[in-house]
C-alpha cells in the first residue's frame, strides 16, 4: 500500500544460526494501532530494532513516511518520526520524571545548549515536556526519581519521553508488562485519544485482552515469520494462530 506510513518488504535479520526475521513483510497505515503478537522468540522485538535502525537488515526493505530508512542511523530515524519504548525499562539512576522528559529529546538546537543544566533547556523542549506529562498524567510526580516509582508509572514515564520527540509512529514493546488491570485500561483510554490526535501506533503485547480491545490490525509471528494477518476479530479464529501462540487464551 503506498500510502502507509511503515512499510517493510521481506526484511530479514540472522544471528549466528538463528533466522530471528524471515521475509517479513507489514505495514502500518497513517493514524491506525496495529499490533504485532507471538510466543516467546519470535522475532517481535528484533522487529522493531530492524525498524528503529537499532538492528540492520540483512534483507529486504524499510520504508518510512516516504524515504527508505533500511540503513539509516537511528538517531535520523528518531528525527523522522519515529518514537519507541523498551520491553525492558530503560529509565537513568538519579534522574526526575521532569528530567527524563527534557534530555531525551532529539532536537535541542546547538551542541552548546545540550550540554547546559536541564533548567535552561530549550523552551520549545520544555513545552513538548510539560505537554507530555499532563497528556500521561504525570504533573503530580514530576519532581520523584523515575525509578522508584511503580512499575506501571515507569512505562508511563517512558511513554511519555517517547512522545516529547511528537513521533508520527509510536511503538510500544510490551506497555502493559507490570501493569494491574486499571492501569492497563488507563492506558488503551490514553492511547486511543493520542490516535485521536492523529498517532499512528504500532505495539507488540502479549495480553491478548489488551491487543484485541486496541489494535485494529494485527500481524502475528511465529519463528520469525508471519504466519497470520487480519482484524482482532479473525486473528482469534485463524487455526495457524491458535495453534502456535493463542491456544487456551483464544477465549479472551
Ligand atoms: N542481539 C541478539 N543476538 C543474538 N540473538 C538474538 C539477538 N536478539 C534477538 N536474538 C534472538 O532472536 C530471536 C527473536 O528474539 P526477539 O527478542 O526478537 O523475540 P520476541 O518475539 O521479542 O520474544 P519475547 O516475547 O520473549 O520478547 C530469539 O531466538 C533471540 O534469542
Ligand atoms: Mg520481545
Amino acid at each position: 500500500m503506498s500510502d502507509a506510513l511503515l512499510r517493510l518488504d521481506n526484511v530479514s535479520k540472522t544471528f549466528g544460526g538463528i533466522r530471528a526475521l524471515s521475509d517479513v513483510s507489514l505495514s502500518v497505515p497513517q493514524n491506525r494501532i496495529v499490533g504485532v503478537i507471538g510466543p516467546n522468540g519470535a522475532g517481535k522485538t528484533t522487529l522493531f530494532n530492524v525498524i528503529t535502525g537499532a538492528y540492520r537488515a540483512d534483507g529486504g526493505e524499510v520504508l518510512f513516511d516516504g524515504n527508505t530508512v533500511t540503513q539509516w542511523p537511528p538517531h535520523r530515524i528518531v528525527q523522522t518520526g519515529v518514537a519507541r519504548t523498551f520491553q525492558n525499562i530503560r529509565l537513568f539512576a538519579g534522574m526526575t520524571v521532569w528530567e527524563h522528559l527534557l534530555v531525551a529529546q532529539p532536537h535541542q538546537g546547538h551542541v552548546l545548549r545540550r550540554m547546559l543544566p536541564v533548567r535552561w533547556a530549550d523552551p520549545a523542549a520544555w513545552q513538548r515536556a510539560e505537554e507530555a506529562l499532563e497528556i500521561f498524567g504525570l504533573t503530580e510526580v514530576r519532581g520523584i526519581i523515575a525509578r522508584t516509582l511503580s512499575y506501571g508509572i515507569q512505562r508511563k514515564v517512558e511513554m511519555a519521553r517517547a512522545m516529547t520527540a511528537r513521533p508520527k509512529l509510536l511503538m510500544l514493546d510490551e506497555p502493559v508488562a507490570g501493569m494491574n488491570h486499571n492501569e492497563a485500561e488507563e492506558l488503551r483510554a490514553l492511547l486511543l485519544r493520542l490516535h485521536g490526535r492523529g498517532l499512528s501506533i504500532l505495539l507488540i503485547e502479549h495480553d491478548m485482552a489488551f491487543v484485541m480491545n486496541l489494535c485494529q490490525q494485527l500481524y502475528v509471528l511465529d519463528f520469525g515469520a508471519l504466519i497470520a494477518e487480519g482484524t482482532p476479530a479473525a486473528i482469534r479464529q485463524n487455526p495457524a494462530v491458535i495453534d502456535a501462540y493463542l491456544g487456551s487464551e483464544a477465549a479472551c
